[in-house]
């Protein structure tokens, strides 16, 4: 499996707080079958000046475990747009994982999701399940009519962001908004991967279970891979008899 989403670059943001956390974090990542890692931090002025030497750093700590890092970066939209031109890309790829710190999505801010678009980037919006509400379910819509990708958290779908997130985690799964899985994990404890877990609870629940690998592994590797395209699948839930007799 592939994590699009991690924050495991150590002393830049409120991720990993020492080499021994990240250690840990690597380790975590590999017993819940992580292969490879876009590494995510927030974005900072003060982190461009000290990427290369933190990326380094953590990719000896990962090629040991056998994990493949690439280097990535977590936008508020807000500074994505001003930065626009010389944005770290996931995977030195067109996509660029951005946050939306606006509660309400109005015009403006979708106004300046298609700005980004123009520029020549794929937008992937981090954890949409844990920015909005049920209610702007009609204008996440409208981004995925624009070709928008949705990232939403592993924890979500298990209840660790709350039951509201997780309403809409599933909801935004069913309507084909949701392209990829990954971890946001901070820490080794409180903020991990929960990738089995997660994956295990939605092949059980879906009946289009041959299709969540997608989201863990085939979509992901379409970010840095040129001959493979990011799809969207829509995913039914089973009814009470299916799950019944699922083996
Ligand atoms: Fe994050």
């Amino acid at each position: 499996m592939i994590d699009i989403h991690c924050h495991l670059m150590v002393g830049v943001d409120d991720g990993a707080k020492d080499i021994d956390e990240a250690k840990e974090m690597i380790r975590l990542a590999k017993e819940e079958g992580i292969k490879e890692i876009i590494v995510t931090p927030h974005y900072t002025l003060e982190l461009k000046r000290v990427y290369e030497t933190k990326f380094e750093e953590l990719q000896k700590l990962a090629c040991r475990e056998g994990i493949i890092l690439h280097k990535g970066c977590e936008y508020k939209l807000q500074d994505a747009v001003v930065q626009k031109g010389e944005l770290i890309t996931l995977a030195d790829s067109e996509f660029v994982l951005v946050e939306v710190t606006q509660t309400f999505l109005t015009e403006y801010v979708l106004n300046q999701i298609y700005d980004l678009k123009l520029c020549g980037y794929e937008i992937i919006i981090a954890h949409p399940e844990r920015s909005f509400k049920g209610k702007d379910i009609e204008k996440l819509k409208k981004l995925g009519e624009m070709n928008v990708y949705f990232q939403l958290t592993a924890g979500s779908f298990l209840g660790m962001f709350g039951k509201q997130a997780q309403k809409l985690s599933q909801e935004l799964l069913e309507i084909g908004l949701c392209h990829f899985v990954a971890s946001d994990a901070h820490n080794s404890k409180s903020r991990s991967f929960c990738f089995k877990e997660t994956r295990k609870y939605l092949k059980t629940i879906y009946t289009e279970e041959g299709n969540i690998d997608l989201l863990f592994e085939n979509n992901p590797k379409a970010v840095f891979s040129k001959n493979e395209k990011v799809v969207t699948k829509h995913f039914k839930k089973r009814n009470f008899f299916e799950r019944l007799f699922k083996k």
